[in-house]
């Protein structure tokens, strides 16, 4: 496809804007540029036809089934998109007094007191744009903690076992922390033993990812959170995962001091490239002081903004990414109590017979009930065939599905991870699952179709690591 540049030819310009009709301003030299901007030029219908190609080479949850474990990507209905574009929502200023924004100030307030009923927690901060972020806003919480009692000189390890979300670890540290990798028992839950062993004197707290990432519920979660409370840390949990659970099971009665949820991926809003997202925190009541700032807060019908007595400061602007949590709200609205509960035990049985009817040709890496998700692990498919997960997530390019992700969970080696979501239809899933057991027995009867594949897309098998570390954002222009 060509570049915008390389479609530019001199001359070619919209007439878009009117002629100027106010004053000219002159500006110091100085202050000006020695040479005009290199823009491209282009007539209206060459760029639309440029970013309308664009948008067909990009495949999105409103373009077909999008399985990427760890990930939600469950539709977003339209709704909410028309809620978000209400102009009493956007066209308000963060600095407007709070007397001229009462309706956005409750809006967050009841969002956050419904998100504190699913999570079973006493407050909420919508301040952190992501779910990494809301990790490294709770760790900030359990940090104050530790320091107004006088303790985290002593208290430097965060205990994280081996089946979290990757961001854990990475939050912790960016959180000033140590991290303690806690292992997996043979059934992919946290071991014990190997916890009773870890947590001490110098232990700040734990994060749990729950679901795991390998799509399991941890059946010792009452025990784990006990021991860490023994020891004397808190107890944190990603709770990026509660599409699973909602409804079912809360974090708060599990033991855990302080959680975060991805609004971008249990409650339907976009998940956007790189934001903007949302990753509230909410927090049992004694750790509530240390929130952000500011909070909202309700009086007598009437909201306002405060700053919490010993809070960590602003993680972000103002109230994080209002519209999301907008989105996000249509959606608590529109499915209610009962409509969430069946929503997540929709997504766990659409998971559970995704792996059964794949179960039998693809290795499960830990058969049994699953829940959102669940990991195959494909080692065996290739010592057999050579085919990997690789070739068998860009086969599935082919058919125009969205490969599942691959080799993670860490843990597993030759990994892909399937999150169907409770959105999808039946049909949709039988389809994804013949595709899924016909490349299969490809790998076995015509394995060269694999390795070459994706036969079919403009971009085959690019060099990832080099995407990501030498990016070229720049045209070059000779
Ligand atoms: C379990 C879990 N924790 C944390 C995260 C991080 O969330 P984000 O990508 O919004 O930073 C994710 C992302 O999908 C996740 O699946």
């Amino acid at each position: 496809m060509k570049l915008l540049f390389e479609r530019s030819r001199t001359g070619r310009a919209m007439n878009l804007l009117p002629d100027c009709d106010v004053p000219e301003v002159s500006f110091d030299e100085s202050l000006l540029r020695s040479s005009a901007p290199r823009l491209p030029e282009l007539s209206e219908v060459d760029l639309d036809r440029h970013y309308t190609a664009l948008s067909k080479e990009t495949y999105g949850v409103n373009s077909g089934f999008y399985p990427l474990g760890s990930c939600t990507m469950k539709y977003n209905p339209r709704v909410n998109e028309a809620m978000a574009s209400l102009p009493g929502f956007t066209e308000l200023h963060p600095l407007q007094d709070p007397a001229t924004t009462q309706g956005a100030l409750e809006l967050l307030h009841t969002a956050g007191k419904y998100i504190c009923e699913i999570t079973g927690m006493d407050d909420m901060t919508f301040q952190p744009a992501a779910g990494a972020h809301g990790e490294y806003t709770g760790l900030l919480l359990i940090r104050r903690y530790h320091q107004l009692r006088g303790d985290l000189e002593k208290r430097t390890k965060i205990l994280v076992p081996d089946s979290a979300h990757g961001t854990n670890p990475a939050s912790a540290v960016m959180a000033g922390f140590t991290v303690v990798s806690v292992p997996s028992n043979a059934e992919g839950g946290v071991d014990l033993d190997a916890l009773r062993a870890a947590a001490g004197e110098d232990t700040a707290g734990l994060m749990l990812t729950n679901p795991n990432t390998l799509g399991l519920f941890d059946p010792n979660i009452l025990e784990i959170t006990k021991i860490v409370h023994e020891a004397g840390g808190l107890c944190y949990y990603d709770g990026a995962n509660l599409n699973a659970v909602m409804g079912h099971a809360r974090p708060g009665d599990m033991g855990f001091d302080c959680v975060h949820v991805n609004l971008h991926k249990t409650f339907s809003t976009p998940h956007g490239g790189g934001g903007p997202g949302s990753g509230p925190v909410g927090c049992k009541a004694f750790l509530s002081d240390y929130l952000p700032s500011p909070q909202v807060r309700e009086d007598n019908g009437v909201y306002s903004l405060y700053d919490p007595s010993e809070s960590v400061g602003k993680v972000r602007s103002f109230q994080g990414n209002f519209l999301v949590v907008v989105r996000a709200m249509t959606y608590l609205f529109s499915l209610g109590g009962e409509g969430l509960t069946e929503a997540s035990s929709t997504a766990v049985l659409n998971a559970n017979y995704m792996m059964h009817r794949l179960s039998k040709s693809y290795e499960i890496a830990y058969p049994g009930i699953c829940m959102h998700e669940f990991v195959m692990d494909l080692k065996k498919l290739k010592d057999e065939t050579g085919i990997s997960a690789m070739d068998v997530a860009k086969r599935l390019l082919d058919f125009g599905i969205h490969p599942p992700t691959m080799y993670f969970p860490l843990i597993v080696h030759e990994a892909l991870m399937l999150e169907p979501t409770e959105t999808e239809s039946r049909e949709t899933l039988d389809d994804a699952c013949d595709l899924f057991l016909e490349i299969a027995k490809e790998a076995r009867e015509n394995p060269e179709i694999l390795h070459s594949a994706p036969n079919t897309r403009t971009v085959g098998r690019p060099d990832e690591v080099s995407a990501a570390r030498n990016p070229i954002l720049r045209y070059p222009f000779e």
